[in-house]
């Protein structure tokens, strides 16, 4: 497992009972995680959700709702080294940021920074900026979609929190599918394609995102995109059942019949577990490399 494991402002405390607890720049919240199958043996559990400034309780009837301490912010800021962003308790149990991917962005700074050149990237899937942020603070010039111009709005404030508001980011709130088909035909290319599809998902008109119909298209279609000198694909997926492998096997599919020298490594990433010191890292999702360079990973 690629694990990450630099943070300094968050800390994934502990896990027990379907919960992971964890603290955002010393706010602690609990947050349900289905992975999280064992129990507490020794009554941690109430301990633990007694010092939480936020708890989020999943309703049966689907969703869920966060309960919060008096005090509670209603947003505030974390670092990861020069990188700042806002972090908000959103309805749908997520805080704004994915954590574990921290050791994609650390890949690719690496990978942008050892190239010494000029390298184009291209994030679908964007989300709140994370990789977006990372790529620019190494100095990449980065074209960020996503559908939600919400979402797009809050990466700009993390780009401007960051003192990256003047770094050449292309802000682009539009259906990652269609975006991709409009590159190819405008002739852009790119030397990193970065991607964190949902399993679900609507364009900004409402088209449809489902990963098992629309991954193999999209992903063949980011083939076409890709520049003369590329560097590599990144995907990344929290869909269960897209196991690693899976996802190697795709990357491969649409690389070999291209003819050019590539390689394909493919990992979950996770999260060390404070109070096992390390020694237990909590799986969060998958990551599939494309490389066509040699890459350390
Ligand atoms: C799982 S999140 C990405 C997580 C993020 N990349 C990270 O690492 O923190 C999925 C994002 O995809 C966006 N999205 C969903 N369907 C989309 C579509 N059809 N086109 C573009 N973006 C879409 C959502 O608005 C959301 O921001």
């Amino acid at each position: 497992m690629r694990v990450a494991e630099h943070w300094k402002d968050y800390t994934l405390l502990d896990t027990m009972n379907g919960y992971r607890f964890e603290s955002w720049g010393g706010h602690k919240v609990a947050r349900p995680d289905p992975q999280v199958v064992w129990h507490d043996v020794q009554n941690g559990m109430s301990r633990m959700k007694n010092g939480c400034e936020g708890i989020y309780y999943r309703s049966e009837k689907g969703g869920g709702h966060w309960e919060f301490r008096e005090g509670m912010p209603e947003s505030w800021k974390i670092s990861y080294g020069s990188l700042k962003f806002r972090i908000k308790p959103t309805n749908f149990k997520h805080m704004g940021l994915f954590p574990e991917q921290a050791v994609n962005w650390d890949f690719c700074q690496r990978a942008i920074r050892e190239a010494g050149r000029p390298v184009n990237v291209l994030n679908l899937f964007a989300y709140t900026g994370g990789a977006t942020l990372a790529c620019a603070a190494a100095g990449a010039s980065v074209c960020h979609v996503d559908a939600v111009k919400g979402m797009v709005s809050w990466a700009r404030e993390n780009a401007a929190l960051s003192g990256l508001a003047e770094k050449p980011v292309r802000w682009i709130v539009e259906d990652a599918m269609k975006f991709v088909e409009r590159e190819i035909k405008r002739g852009h290319r790119y030397d990193i394609i970065i991607l964190d599809p949902p399993s679900y998902g609507r364009g900004s008109n409402g088209e449809m995102w489902k990963i098992e119909d629309c991954i193999y298209e999209l992903m063949t279609n980011c083939m076409e995109l890709m520049s003369d000198k590329p560097l590599f694909i990144m995907l990344n997926s929290y869909t269960t059942g897209l196991s690693p492998a899976a996802m190697e096997y795709l990357l491969h599919e649409i690389a070999y019949p291209r003819g050019r020298e590539y390689s394909v490594s493919a990992d979950e990433i996770g999260l060390p577990v404070a109070a096992d010191h390390g020694r237990r890292v909590l799986p969060c999702g998958s990551t599939a490399l494309l490389l066509f360079e040699k890459i350390d990973i």
